[in-house]
């Protein structure tokens, strides 16, 4: 079946005892026994819920790999990537990845003694450079959150596989509808399912999907131990919202592209960041990998554009963090997502107070341009 029609008929998606087309809610924490350690493959609903089984064997046969393990949140999914490895290694991760993910870094995991470095990944000397004996992990986040730098997962995951360091990718931005890094070469792909994958703004929710066997007994070792696990409310939420993934990535990428075009269009713009456009840096790279350019754009406003007046001017477009949901989003990256970053660092990478970041929803389009327009009419100096 293709995955149109997977997301639809997935594993789980009939209940096999009454038929039902949705999942039941499995409200439970423990399971009886019918002898000590007797029992229908569910003991405790840390270890594993009927419910939040139906969504992890979902997401794991929508990218391709062969566990999927639902998290409390994107963050909570991204840590257990990361507690796989021990004291004393070391990550090389993408520069300009989503703030969580650097603070989560250098604010937990750096006391555990887990260093990294932070490079443009598709650089292969600088990612070769960056390479040390005790490198374990590559983490990628491509399209990048917030200036959208594409990363080859293919090519980089070959140099990392011949130095013995696992792949993970962040793979929030595309979804399993636009892009599926365990079949270009990754070990592991992980989600921020409070997006996209639930769509509505109305859960917080993070995903892994495993490669093989070995690397998912790690995955649920923690996930089991640590138990920063999806309850079954949630669960259901998700699988409910990943059905319409498809339709609504469709054609809130379609209004993203017209939205990017239109933009490039304006004085007030200095740059758009969007690797739907043919004059983005790395679109062929991401075109080879990806199904689309998706619905998140990133633009620079020019310095005599007023910030705050034009994101407050704005009466469609939600001012709030987050993103990958029904209604458009806009967020000033540097003091929302990435403000855990030093303000040094921040202008480093191009995450300035003029970068604003569009995730593009499921409105009119054209509404959302006149909004656009207006804000930007209206904060000019
Ligand atoms: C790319 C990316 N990864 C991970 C996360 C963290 O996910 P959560 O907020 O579900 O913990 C986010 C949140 O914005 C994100 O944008």
């Amino acid at each position: 079946m293709r995955l149109k029609t997977r997301l639809i008929h997935h594993p789980g998606s009939v209940c096999e005892h009454t038929g039902a087309v949705s999942p039941p809610i499995y409200q439970v924490s423990t399971f009886k026994q019918t002898g000590v350690n007797r029992h229908k493959g569910f003991e405790y609903s840390r270890g594993e819920n009927p419910t939040r089984r139906v969504l992890e064997q979902y997401i794991a046969d929508l990218e391709g790999g062969v566990d999927g393990f639902a998290f409390a949140s994107g963050m909570a999914a991204i840590s257990a990537c990361f507690m796989q490895l021990r004291a004393g290694d070391h990550i090389v991760a993408t520069e300009g990845l989503y703030g969580g993910t650097f603070r989560v870094l250098s604010r937990v995991f750096e006391r555990f003694n887990l260093t990294y470095t932070y490079v443009d990944t598709n650089d292969q000397e600088a990612v070769e450079r960056a390479f040390q004996d005790n490198t374990r992990m590559l983490y990628l986040e491509t399209p990048s959150n917030p200036l959208m730098v594409i990363t080859d997962i293919g090519r980089m995951a070959g140099l990392a596989h011949s130095r013995n360091a696992l792949v993970v990718v962040d793979n929030t931005f595309m979804s399993p509808y636009l892009q599926r890094p365990l079949e270009l070469g990754a070990d592991l792909s992980v989600h921020s399912a409070s997006k996209f994958i639930g769509g509505h703004s109305d859960v917080i929710a993070g995903l892994v999907v495993t490669k093989d066997k070995k690397i998912s007994s790690g995955i649920k070792q923690i996930q089991v131990s640590v138990g920063g696990i999806l309850g079954p409310q949630d669960s259901w939420l998700l699988v409910r919202g990943m059905k319409t993934l498809g339709v609504r990535l469709r054609q809130a990428q379609e209004s993203a592209q017209a939205i990017a075009l239109w933009l490039c269009s304006r004085s007030e713009i200095e740059q758009v960041y969007y690797p739907g456009l043919d004059g983005h840096p790395r679109a062929q790279i991401h075109r080879r990998q990806a199904d689309g350019g998706g619905a998140i754009l990133s633009f620079r406003l020019r310095s005599s554009i007023d910030v705050d007046k034009f994101l407050t001017s704005l009466e469609i477009w939600t001012l709030a963090v987050s993103l990958g949901a029904v209604e458009s989003i806009i967020t000033q990256p540097s003091r929302m997502t990435h403000a855990s970053y030093p303000s040094e660092l921040r202008e480093r990478i191009g995450v300035t107070d003029h970068v604003v970041r569009l995730s593009v929803g499921l409105e009119d389009v054209d509404d959302l341009i006149a909004d656009l327009e207006n804000g930007l009419n209206g904060a000019a100096s």
